[in-house]
């Protein structure tokens, strides 16, 4: 080589390193500026006292001050579990004791609405799975994607995470008479419903959701420990059987031709979508290293997925033309999205960044990183001739690999940090042909997610919450409890080839689908019946449709038929076609 040549390269090498640590230097400046920020956005959201969320009772958490386009001044089950899982892990840390009172004013906050009968149901029918209410503690009644199944589940785990400690600090009494009733709804739901239809973490598509399956399971993994820590055995077998039967269904969302998970088993889209690194980050456990079978932030499965889902916003984001086909770019919800034009969000964006950094404890941790056949494509993008093996931290591979992953992380904080306002406010999304902040603004969840995102990139290491060691059972059974048969009879007049179907808002009704709808018995006709297995204890909405003879649907008017199947036993219905 020349010295010319050499000094070339140098330079070049320097340069790269300057640019590197240029980021590095400017997004540490970020994450000092806007944790103050964020946490202070965060806390101004939760009743009664924070400066945004006046009309919020003690602990409830709003969506967002914004009552207009959209309106988010409700309280959603998801987003406030998210928020309080933050202050629950910074007060049980040490980092802020004084969040003891609100933490438990959120405990109290979250048993009146599991007590509150709403839309989906009362509480031992179905109420659990509801969504959202009214920031003053009622039912919200209005229609809306339900129920959603990943709340319960979310909410025990922040609620466990404070049992833990409580338990570490000799406070058995408040966890088994007051913390233990609540999480065990919870979990009871979880574990007799986790097999029925749900709709997404997005709201949009009622199926099975990969987020879903995995909170889900993650919480019945860590309630039965905390179960058999207080002595409540009579639950542990329940919530482990189901806990196995769950992880069996996790590994279905897969798709391995294509090397990433696909969102949700139904709703007709690519399935390219934030749910899955959402789930890798909040089921994230340093103990169970870089496990693919729960989908560990440095599994092949979950970096092979970060990788198409980051890809799949590459193109359709003006903002992100000329990006190099390696650099970090804006990321949102899912490719064909919609909502408010559909744009970047900031809290998936941050997840990209979290769980890189997440990925970079547990190599840190171990000492070493695996390549495999999975996993190669998203190695590759920080080294081109990189081949599967296993790289201990003494070598280049190593190094070359992990601060380059390092400094794509940076990159997409970088990004966060370009489209944050200068007064640090984050909205849910910005836009994505000029980057100005759009749709909700102040939203908890986003001040949430760069706390956890600044937090995984400070080297934060999570509980485990037992996902190490586990075992993927050969064959699944799904599971579905208890169920009751529900004939259901209509008087509908017919003419000549048409014929009356039934469909409805669970999976035993096809899910609202007119071409799966069940064909009903004409036998006594102008009574048309069907006699059906359906979830006991659960609000079941549900249509009668005409199809002619040549399959045209003609729906029933409006509103939906509901009826709240019982305990057990049987239950007739007595309609007539509208
Ligand atoms: C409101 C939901 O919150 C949002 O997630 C969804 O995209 C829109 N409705 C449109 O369905
Ligand atoms: C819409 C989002 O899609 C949903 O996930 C969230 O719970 C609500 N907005 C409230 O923030």
């Amino acid at each position: 080589m020349t010295a010319s040549k050499m000094r070339g390269l140098l330079l070049c090498a320097l340069s790269l390193l300057s640019g590197v640590v240029a980021q590095s230097t400017s997004v540490d400046a970020y994450v000092s500026s806007e944790s103050p920020i964020a946490k202070a956005g965060l806390l101004a959201n939760i009743g009664p006292s924070g400066a945004k969320s006046s009309g919020a009772e003690p602990g409830v958490v709003i969506a967002s001050p914004s009552t207009e386009n959209p309106n988010y001044l409700y309280t959603w089950v998801r987003d406030s579990s998210l928020v309080f899982k933050v202050l629950i892990d910074q007060f049980t840390s040490g980092a802020d004791t004084s969040l003891r009172s609100l933490i438990d004013d959120f405990i109290t906050a979250e048993s009146v609405l599991q007590q509150t009968t709403n839309p989906s149901g009362s509480v031992t029918t179905g109420g659990l799975g509801e969504p959202k209410f009214n920031i003053n503690e009622t039912a919200f009644t209005g229609s809306w994607g339900r129920p959603q199944r990943d709340g319960p589940a979310l909410r025990s785990t922040a609620m466990i995470a404070y049992a833990n400690w409580l338990l570490s600090n000799g406070n058995t009494s408040f966890v088994s008479d007051t913390l233990w009733p609540i999480i065990e709804l919870d979990l009871d739901y979880v574990m007799n419903n986790w097999n029925q239809s749900t709709f997404d973490l997005w709201e949009e598509i009622s199926s099975s959701s990969f987020f879903t399956t995995a909170v889900q399971h993650r919480s019945l993994r860590e309630g039965s420990t905390l179960a058999t820590k207080i002595g409540q055995t009579s639950v542990t077998s329940g919530y482990n059987t189901q806990a196995d039967n769950i992880l069996c269904f996790l590994q279905s969302y897969w798709d391995p031709t294509d090397g990433y998970i696909t969102a949700n088993t139904g709703g007709g889209r690519s399935g390219k979508d934030a749910n899955t690194v959402l789930a890798s980050i909040h089921t994230f456990d340093p103990s169970a290293g870089c496990d693919a079978t729960t989908f560990q932030p440095c599994s092949d499965k979950a970096l092979s997925n970060l990788k198409v889902y980051i890809d799949s916003f590459r193109s359709i984001y003006s903002i992100n033309s000329g990006a190099a086909s390696d650099a970090a770019v804006a990321t949102g919800r899912y490719p064909e999205d919609v909502y408010m034009n559909g744009n970047p969000w900031y809290l998936c964006t941050m997840a990209v960044a979290e769980q890189l950094y997440d990925a970079l404890i547990v190599w840190s941790t171990q000492g070493s990183l695996d390549i495999t056949s999975t996993s190669l494509a998203f190695f590759q993008q920080f080294s081109s001739s990189v081949q599967p093996g296993t790289y201990a931290s003494s070598t280049s591979t190593y190094s070359t690999l992990t601060n380059a992953i390092k400094s794509f992380a940076d990159g997409f904080v970088a990004i966060h940090a370009k489209y944050t306002p200068s007064d640090g406010s984050l909205a849910e999304q910005y836009s994505k042909t000029d980057g100005t902040p759009t749709s909700a603004v102040d939203l908890t969840w986003s001040y949430a997610a760069a706390l956890t995102g600044f937090a995984a990139r400070g080297g934060n290491t999570p509980a485990s919450w037992g996902a190490s060691g586990l075992t993927v059972p050969a064959t699944c059974q799904s599971f579905s409890g208890p169920t009751v048969a529900v004939t259901f009879d209509v008087d509908a007049t017919t003419v000549e080839g048409e014929n009356i179907y039934l469909t409805g808002s669970v999976a035993a009704l096809e899910n609202w689908s007119p071409d799966d709808a069940l064909l009903m018995s004409p036998n006594d006709y102008p009574i048309w019946s069907i006699t059906v297995s359906l979830p006991a204890n659960t609000v079941v909405e549900y249509k009668y449709i005409r199809k002619d003879g040549s399959g045209s649907v003609t729906w029933e008017s409006d509103p939906n038929n509901s009826i709240t199947t019982p305990a057990s036993g049987t239950l007739t219905t007595n309609d007539s076609w509208r």
